[in-house]
């Protein structure tokens, strides 16, 4: 798409307009446009950014100071023009120009062969080049582009009309909102393609919903066929889908046009090359064209094989017919294209019976249900316990014990029930009843107005503590390899393990006495124990267990500080002003560092010697070196982010409260105590904010 030539063209406008990005002048808005669809292809469709999320933002900034002086200036394809921000009505049903039709489908080498057999026959010929691809798991989508814009997309609906999406799929990156059709003669096309959800976007997803307690989604097909859909498009931005297209399914010339016909007309091949050309996502190189149907099956075999180490879902892969002449000429079925198929992999769907359901409690005291199935192995695996997650999923789904159940298990995806088959009842089945009691302390349980789960508040129950201490040492926390969870479970029950502390305080020559554990295992869990303490702050952090704070806000906090206890000072305000953390995260992460036993716990794994190092970044050199910041109220024109990052670039310190210590504090509108209590100690300067610009400039 960029050549040479153009991206070092691009690179050095970038460089000349992130100077100064806010005095880039009219004159070159069609540039920074330019630049800005530049950097947006870099990392949406080549994965292979060549400028920071920050300075991409900076650029966008500068435009949108532009437009917004020069309304007049503003175009549909303005990168600024993504940005929804009205809500979708009710979707409107509008008709394909082409009706969306599905595939056939084969699942064997001889399914191939005779299909082969069959296409050949059809126009009676003896040699077909075919090209194959994958076949994407995701949510079919079609776009149309008139004049080179984007006019409109839509989702597959019943394949003669879906529902209108446009607004939302303006807001995926990997959508150019105009393409140079016109290069290659074209004035309307129809092209058809999937959004898809990649698997990491999928588990971080599905990890946000679960540290909220609420029901993750079965796989990233229906994350992506959801957010289709869904009312406020900043929403649909924030889920960060990708497009893959893959077919054209209506194509009108420019008049004297026909003249111009290449082979991005004439070819699959081609037309993927050509939307390749003009900046969409397409199979690129995971499309390949055989001339042989040996060679089909091969390289369909080889890339199942490697179906769990792609990044996205794919379900098999497709067949086509690369020459659109002998495409036509085969024509359509009422259901599918005769030149393609789809072949698709082995299932990863199973069906077992649910025997019944066991009710865990979890390290916060949720109350999962977990339905005890039938043994049976799907893709490899032997499933016979399966989380229900809630009461609403279980009542939405009506599973009911005795149910004959349709298990999936997908990817990375952890296997889940899709639905009862009803079909199947005999009238014997019966309706899961949830506990009114914790089944292993026996309190009462609560259910939270607005939450999906039942919880036990009593925080000694036994199940929380060994599941808390089951979260430390696990993989992604303290990573304790010869610990486990059978051990803690073991060590709890004998009492030799009564808290999280007591990993560190094993009474190692009670442990000799037990079966399985020789000199030798005892050497290892000791010092994989002992290695733990050098772990990184954010491992311990996510070990901790806090409500609401997962991975990514571990590596947050461990960011933000010298020193763990630091968090201690931090106000609900200030945690709030750190990445990613909401209203509720702030108010668990304040709650849990004003909690005696909590600080208790803390005062003990500091004395036995954990890191409780942090990774705050040595301040860089600079004007404002030694020099302690605070900022207070909200300033008229930086966000607060912003201004701290001003802070830091610039050498000097944020802290979080107003102490001695504190050197200047930066005031803004609805300024509170801090300006008080600093204006009372005499020695803090006190600035706003243009004050503060000026300090730096
Ligand atoms: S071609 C006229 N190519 O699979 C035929 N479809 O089960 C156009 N799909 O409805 C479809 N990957 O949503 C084609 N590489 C691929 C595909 C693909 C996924 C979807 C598509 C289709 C469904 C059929």
């Amino acid at each position: 798409m960029f050549s040479k030539e153009a991206i070092i063209d691009m690179q050095a406008a970038t460089t000349g307009f992130l100077k100064k990005p806010e005095a880039v002048s009219l004159k070159q808005i069609d540039l920074l446009r330019d630049v800005l669809r530049f950097h947006e292809y870099r990392y949406y469709i080549s994965n292979d950014p060549l400028v920071s999320d920050k300075e991409y933002d900076e650029l966008f900034t500068a435009l949108q100071k532009l437009e917004a002086e020069h309304p007049e200036k503003i175009t549909p394809a303005s990168p600024t023009q993504r940005v929804g921000n009205s809500l979708n009505g009710d979707f409107i049903t509008v008709e394909h120009l082409v009706p969306m039709l599905s595939l056939e489908n084969s699942y064997s080498a001889q399914d191939l062969l005779d299909w082969d057999k069959r296409v050949k026959g059809l126009v009676n010929v003896v040699k077909i080049d075919y090209s194959v691809e994958p076949k994407f798991d995701g949510a079919s989508v079609s776009l149309i582009y008139e004049n080179d814009l984007l006019v409109r997309a839509a989702t597959r609906g019943n394949g003669t009309a879906g529902d209108e999406i446009t607004t939302n799929m303006r807001q995926l990156r990997s959508i150019p909102l105009s393409a140079k059709f016109s290069k290659y003669g074209v004035q309307k096309i129809e092209i058809r393609g999937e959004v898809l959800m990649t698997k990491d976007v999928f588990k971080k997803y599905n990890e946000q919903l679960a540290l909220q307690n609420l029901a993750p989604l079965a796989n990233p097909r229906n994350a992506a066929s959801g957010t289709l859909r869904l009312k406020d498009p900043s929403m649909v931005r924030k889920r960060n889908l990708e497009v893959v297209l893959y077919n054209i399914s209506y194509l009108n010339l420019q008049k004297n046009a026909e003249a111009n016909k290449s082979t991005a007309t004439e070819t699959h091949d081609g037309a993927l090359q050509m939307l390749h050309d003009l900046g969409f996502k397409t199979p690129a190189s995971s499309q390949k064209l055989f001339g042989q149907i040996d060679a089909v099956i091969e390289y369909c075999n080889s890339f199942e094989k490697k179906r769990d180490t792609l990044p996205y879902e794919i379900d098999g892969m497709v067949i086509k017919v690369n020459a659109v002449e002998l495409q036509q000429r085969m024509g359509y079925t009422t259901h599918h294209p005769r030149w393609a198929i789809a072949y698709k992999f082995a299932a990863k769907q199973g069906t077992s019976k649910l025997i019944k359901v066991d009710f865990q409690v979890g390290r916060t005291g949720s109350i999962t249900p977990v339905a005890k199935i039938e043994p049976v192995v799907i893709a490899g695996a032997t499933i016979t316990s399966i989380s229900l997650f809630n009461e609403d999923v279980v009542t939405e789904k009506d599973v009911r014990i005795g149910d004959t159940v349709l298990v999936e298990r997908a990817g990375d995806v952890i296997p889940y029930i899709v639905k009862p088959l009803t079909d199947l009842r005999t009238g014997k089945e019966q309706k899961i009843k949830f506990p009114v009691n914790c089944p292993v302390c026996n309190d009462t349980l609560v259910r939270p107005e607005g939450e999906a789960v039942s919880r036990c508040v009593n925080i000694n129950c036994k199940a929380q503590v060994v599941e808390r201490i089951i979260h430390f040492v696990s993989k992604d926390a303290m990573d304790i390899r010869s610990f486990g969870e059978a051990n803690v479970r073991k060590f709890y029950e004998m009492e030799l393990l009564k808290d999280v502390p007591g990993v560190y305080t094993l009474n190692y020559s009670a442990l000799s006495t037990l079966e399985g554990f020789g000199n030798k295992s005892i050497e290892n869990l000791n010092s994989a124990i002992e290695k733990s303490k050098t772990q990184p702050l954010h491992r311990l952090i996510f070990g901790l267990g806090i409500r609401y704070v997962g991975e990514t806000t571990a590596k947050t906090l461990a960011k933000a500080v010298n020193h763990l206890r630091e968090l201690e000072n931090y106000s609900e305000e200030d945690l709030k002003n750190l990445d990613d953390v909401g209203e509720k995260v702030a108010g668990s992460i304040y709650y849990f560092f004003h909690n005696k036993d909590n600080m208790a716990i803390l005062s003990r794994l500091e004395q036995l010697g954990l890191n409780f190092k942090g990774d705050k970044k040595a301040p860089a050199e600079g004007k404002l070196s030694g020099q302690n910041f605070l900022f207070t109220g909200t300033l008229p024109t930086l966000k607060r982010n912003d201004a701290e990052q001003l802070v830091e670039q610039n050498g000097g310190n944020i802290v979080s409260s107003v102490s001695a210590k504190l050197n200047y504090l930066v005031v803004g509108e609805d300024a509170g105590s801090k300006l008080a209590k600093a204006q009372k100690l005499k020695t803090i300067n006190i600035l706003n904010e243009d004050d503060f610009l000026q300090l730096i400039s």
